[in-house]
C-alpha cells in the first residue's frame, strides 16, 4: 500500500474537479434539525466554496437551495443561522419567499417576458437522518446508500437524545485530504498527541475500514473524555463519542490549501448547572484537534514543494488512509473526462 501522489493535494485543477464531482454529488452533513424547527429558521453554509442554505418555509416544509440570487448571482444570506420570513438579495433587492419562490423584483421595469414564477431559487436535496441534516447539490445516491455501514454502527448510540450544545469552526492552511489522512489513522497519536497517547491503551488501538466508514477504537485508561470510538464517514464527516454525548465535524475545503472544520458538540444533559463539565470536554477536545494542524501544514508544504514521493502505508494502522484514498481516486478519476468536457463546453 502506497500513499497517494502529492499532486492530488496541491493542484488547483484537482480542487476544481473535486468541487464539480465529489462535493456536488455526495451528501454533506449540514446542521442539526433543532436549528430548523420553526417556519423561517435557516442555516446558511459553505460546501467546497459553494454557498448553500437550508430553510423551513412558512408552509412547514424543510427545503434547501443554492444561496445564489437568480438575478445576477449575489449571495442572499450571510453564513450562519437565523430566522427570516423572506430573503432579500442585498444587490438589487429581489425578494424571495422562504419557500424559494421569487416574490418581487422591484424597479425591474416593463418586460412582458418576465414572470416571477420563472425564477425560484435553485433547489438542493435535503434529508434528515436521526436528527442530522444532510444536503446534496446533485446527489448520485440516496443518503441511506451513502451512509452504508454507519447506520448499523450507530444503532446503539442514542443520537436523538443528544442536544446541540455548541458549534465551533476552525480554519487552517492545508489541503482537506491531508487532514482526512490524518484523521483516519491512529499511527500519529504517540508523536502528535502525547497526552492522549497516555490516556488510551495504544497497543489495542484497532482500525476497521469498509463500506463508507473508518472505525477506530481503543480502550480508554482512567477518565479520558472520549469513549474510545472515533468514526470517519465517506467522504468528509466525522463523529466521536463522549460519555453522554458526541461531536460531529464536516471537513470542508475552502480552496486547495485551506480547510474549514465545522464541529458541533452534543450532549444529552444540557442543564446550565453542569455547563462547566461540558466546557472542559469541549476545550480538551479542541486541544487534541488543534495539535494536528501544525503537522498537516508542514506536510502540505512538502507536498506543494514537489519534494515528496509516495511512501508505504502501515498495514497495522493506515488501512483507513488507504481506504479513503482509494475511494477518492475512484470518484475523481471516474469523472475526470466527463467534467473536463463539461467545463470546456460551459466555457
Ligand atoms: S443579484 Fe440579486 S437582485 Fe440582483
Ligand atoms: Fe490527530
Amino acid at each position: 500500500m502506497l500513499n497517494m501522489a502529492a499532486r492530488h493535494y496541491t493542484d488547483e485543477q484537482a480542487f476544481r474537479l473535486e468541487r464539480n464531482t465529489l462535493f456536488r454529488q455526495h451528501w454533506q452533513l449540514f446542521c442539526h434539525v433543532s436549528q430548523l424547527l420553526n417556519p423561517g429558521d435557516y442555516v446558511s453554509g459553505d460546501i467546497a466554496g459553494m454557498a448553500v442554505l437550508a430553510i423551513r418555509g412558512n408552509d412547514g416544509e424543510l427545503r434547501a437551495f443554492l444561496n445564489v440570487c437568480r438575478h445576477r448571482g449575489a449571495r442572499l444570506l450571510e453564513p450562519g443561522s437565523g430566522n427570516c420570513d423572506t430573503l432579500r438579495c442585498p444587490y438589487h433587492n429581489w425578494l424571495y419567499h422562504n419557500t424559494g419562490q421569487l416574490k418581487h423584483a422591484p424597479w425591474f421595469g416593463e418586460d412582458s417576458a418576465f414572470n416571477v414564477n420563472d425564477w425560484p431559487l435553485e433547489s438542493v436535496s435535503v434529508e434528515i437522518w436521526r436528527g442530522l441534516v444532510f444536503v446534496a447539490i446533485n446527489p448520485v445516491s440516496t443518503l441511506a446508500d451513502q451512509l452504508a455501514a454507519t447506520v448499523a454502527e450507530l444503532h446503539d448510540v442514542p443520537l436523538e437524545s443528544y442536544q446541540l450544545w455548541a458549534t465551533r469552526e476552525l480554519v487552517f492552511e492545508a489541503n482537506w485530504k491531508i487532514y482526512t489522512d490524518n484523521f483516519v489513522e491512529g499511527y500519529h497519536i504517540p508523536g502528535i498527541h502525547p497526552e492522549f497517547f497516555r490516556a488510551i491503551d495504544f497497543n489495542n488501538f484497532e482500525t476497521v475500514a469498509c463500506d463508507g466508514l473508518v472505525r477506530m477504537t481503543a480502550p480508554p485508561r482512567g477518565d479520558l473524555f472520549y469513549q474510545g470510538r472515533w468514526l470517519w464517514m465517506w467522504p468528509n464527516w466525522t463523529l466521536s463519542l463522549f460519555e453522554g454525548g458526541m461531536n460531529t465535524s464536516r471537513i470542508n475545503p475552502l480552496s486547495a490549501d485551506r480547510t474549514q472544520l465545522i464541529y458541533r458538540f452534543y450532549f444529552s444533559d444540557v442543564n446550565a448547572t453542569t455547563d462547566d463539565d461540558r466546557r472542559q470536554v469541549l476545550e480538551s477536545n479542541l486541544e487534541v484537534i488543534k495539535e494536528d494542524f501544525a503537522i498537516c501544514l508542514a506536510t502540505h508544504a512538502n507536498y506543494k514543494a514537489g519534494t515528496y514521493k509516495p511512501g508505504p502505508l502501515s498495514p497495522r494502522h493506515e488501512q483507513g488512509v488507504n481506504y479513503f484514498q482509494k475511494q477518492y481516486l475512484a470518484t475523481i478519476q471516474g469523472s475526470e473526462t466527463d467534467v473536463e468536457s463539461t467545463v470546456e463546453t460551459e466555457l
